[in-house]
């Protein structure tokens, strides 16, 4: 197995749902952190309960704060060895209803700015022929449902950009893993009216946690270096799929 303490990773969308559970985790296997989101009271407050992270609050949409993320990695813990590619959202709904500028920022965060934070690490990771980039997909990574093609369409699409990355890299020793959970219980679904939560309309009693999330990805953090997991699917069991 890995030995993940003393190990540097950055956290994307840390201020909530899987990326707080992805840092609180992390912490507690000795990782020392880089966290971001938009909401820098909240990362102020996970930073105050962790033992060694930094907060850099700021849009992921901006093109500068990957690279800020790295320079933070290394200016306060000397390394970068895992970086967390999780900041999201879901834009949902059918044609009529679906807000198409919550879609276009749903693409902007979701397919551009994930893209470029990989790219950046991956930048760093190839350099140093170590590291480990870990996506948050969705099942709808690779499965769709009416209403949310333009969500699936974004998780297909780092899905992809992971298979092709994953290829490139193949020869070194950096991995790439990307998550994809189903139904979790998160803010995600915040701003949606009750009767439209995907849990009541697929009956789901249960809800994965956003810790069962946080789990499965040190499971494929601490897989021994010569093992790489491409993928991992959890799903609430009672989830219909
Ligand atoms: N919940 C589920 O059922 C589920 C299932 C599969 C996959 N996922 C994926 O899991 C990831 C995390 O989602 P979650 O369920 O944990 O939702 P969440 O609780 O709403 O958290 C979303 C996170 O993304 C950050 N974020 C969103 N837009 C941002 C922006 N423009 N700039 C910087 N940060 C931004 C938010 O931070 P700020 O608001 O502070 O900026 C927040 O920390 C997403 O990629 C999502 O697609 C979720």
């Amino acid at each position: 197995m890995v030995e993940l303490a003393g190990q540097v990773a950055i956290v994307t969308g840390a201020t909530s749902g899987i990326g707080m559970a992805l840092a609180r985790a992390l912490d507690a296997r000795g990782v020392r952190l880089v966290l971001t989101g938009r909401r820098a009271d909240r990362l102020d407050a996970l930073v105050a309960e962790l033992g060694a992270a930094r907060a850099v609050a700021g849009d992921i949409t901006d093109p500068v704060l990957p690279g800020r993320l790295v320079e933070a990695a290394l200016e306060a813990h000397g390394r970068l060895d895992i970086a967390c590619n999780n900041a999201g959202l879901l834009a949902f709904g059918t044609i009529e209803e679906i807000d198409l500028e919550r879609m276009a920022t749903m693409v902007r965060v979701n397919v551009e700015a994930t893209y470029r934070f990989a790219y950046t690490v991956l930048r760093h990771f190839k350099a140093q022929n170590h590291g480990h980039l870990v996506n948050t997909s969705s099942v709808a990574g690779t499965k769709v449902r009416p209403t949310i093609g333009a969500y699936a369409g974004t998780k297909h699409a780092i899905e992809a950009l992971a298979h092709g990355l994953r290829m490139e890299l193949a020869t070194t020793d950096v991995r790439i893993s990307n998550v994809q959970p189903g139904l979790v219980a998160t803010d995600i679904f915040a701003h949606m009216p009750a009767d439209e939560h995907p849990g009541r309309q697929q009956g789901i009693d249960q809800p994965l946690r956003p810790e069962d999330v946080a789990r499965a990805v040190l499971f494929m953090l601490e897989q021994p270096a010569h093992v790489s997991i491409p993928t991992l699917m959890l799903k609430p069991t009672h989830q219909p799929m």
